[in-house]
């Protein structure tokens, strides 16, 4: 098994994420099939970070504390109140805080904040964590992943494919899997009516850096348009922004005073804290919002992307469908509403050379 970055390994939208494992609180109206998915994988994360560390010596920093979902306003606490019996609905474990037991829960927080959803189950992974980790997994069962190594095209082959590299090189495949991120509708050769409906998203975020023995929260905290993401040791994750600008990557003025204004707000002490790092990255967005994970459209073709905001948190589950895609077992779950045939024109799909 040999897997081809275009870049450094991992250092697409994986490099930028939050890492939050957020089953419930990423959960929308009109996505309700993306629910199943995204808890099945939750659950599935413990024992992949147990396995990881495992295989790599590298801890992925899962973190446990639970999400809050907090309100500075009455309008925002209106629409918190609406939010959880939304998710209350949808069967996902959470629980209402009023503003009293929520500063004793996260005693940083700004005392205007009215109340909180939290969510006990939404946990963290550091992505940063992750990429070393999956890339040592992988080489110890004996598979190579490849920096910097970008696809120029793929064609059909007598058996299988060939995935053609822009330095010159090829490798010879029974089966590819297209997981290149905001940049998966580009590949050459991909069948036309398959090619995946993907778009970039882009994302802007911050890290400060807190003292990692008395860190001023340690709750993963969302507010409105923004979330607060306290990794072990000390560094917050400020984001993110999400913007439709094409492939530009560049950090800008409003971008940067858009969240810290919204992560001061909630919690007044980062004022003292030092800015180490400004991050963007582009989101694979489908047209529906929801990944695109499986077969795709000619034999021996798998398609892994569109996760859109939940790429870290989707990790475990798409790994489990596309390795059932190839090895033709049954997945835990019904993956039917993320098939990217969904997308695929009702003729036949013609495969282009
Ligand atoms: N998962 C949060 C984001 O994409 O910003």
């Amino acid at each position: 098994m040999s897997v081809v970055d275009s870049g450094a390994v991992g250092h697409g939208a994986t490099w930028a994420a939050g890492g939050m494992l957020a089953a419930a609180l990423e959960a929308e109206p009109g996505e309700e099939a993306m629910v199943g998915l995204a808890r099945w994988s939750q659950a599935l994360w413990p024992l992949w970070a147990e396995q990881l560390a495992a295989a790599s010596g590298i801890d992925v920093a899962y973190r446990g504390e639970g999400t809050l979902q907090v309100a500075s306003n009455r309008d925002e606490l209106a629409a918190l109140h609406h939010r959880y019996r939304y998710l209350k609905r949808q069967g996902l474990p959470v629980e209402w805080r009023d503003s009293g037991p929520l500063r004793d829960l996260e005693p940083g927080l700004s005392p205007d904040m009215l109340g909180a959803i939290v969510s006990a189950g939404d946990h963290q992974v550091d992505p940063r964590a992750v990429v070393p980790a999956l890339a040592a997994a992988v080489a110890a069962a004996g598979g190579r992943i490849e920096g910097n190594r970008a696809v120029a095209a793929i064609e059909p082959a007598d058996r299988g494919w060939i995935v053609r590299l822009a330095d010159g090189e090829h490798r010879a495949a029974d089966h590819v899997v297209l997981a290149a991120g905001a940049w998966s509708a580009g590949i050459a050769g991909w069948p036309t009516q398959a090619r995946p409906p993907v778009r970039p998203a882009k994302g802007q975020a911050l890290v400060l850096q807190m003292d990692p023995v008395r860190p001023l929260v340690r709750h993963v905290v969302w507010g409105a348009g923004i979330y607060l993401v306290p990794r072990l040791d000390g560094r917050l994750y400020v984001g993110a922004t999400v913007e439709d600008r094409g492939y530009d990557r560049q950090p800008t003025a409003g971008g940067v005073l858009s969240l810290l204004e919204a992560a001061w707000r909630i919690l007044p002490g980062i004022e003292e804290l030092p800015l180490v790092e400004l991050v963007t990255g582009l989101r694979p967005r489908s047209r529906d919002d929801l990944p695109m994970v499986g077969p795709a459209g000619a034999p021996g073709l798998h398609l892994a992307t569109g996760h859109h905001r939940n790429g870290i948190l989707l990790a475990p589950a798409t790994a489990e469908l596309v390795a059932a895609g190839i090895l033709g077992g049954m997945p835990a779950i019904d993956a039917s509403a993320f098939a990217p045939a969904r997308f695929h024109s009702p003729t036949e799909v013609a495969v282009t050379a």
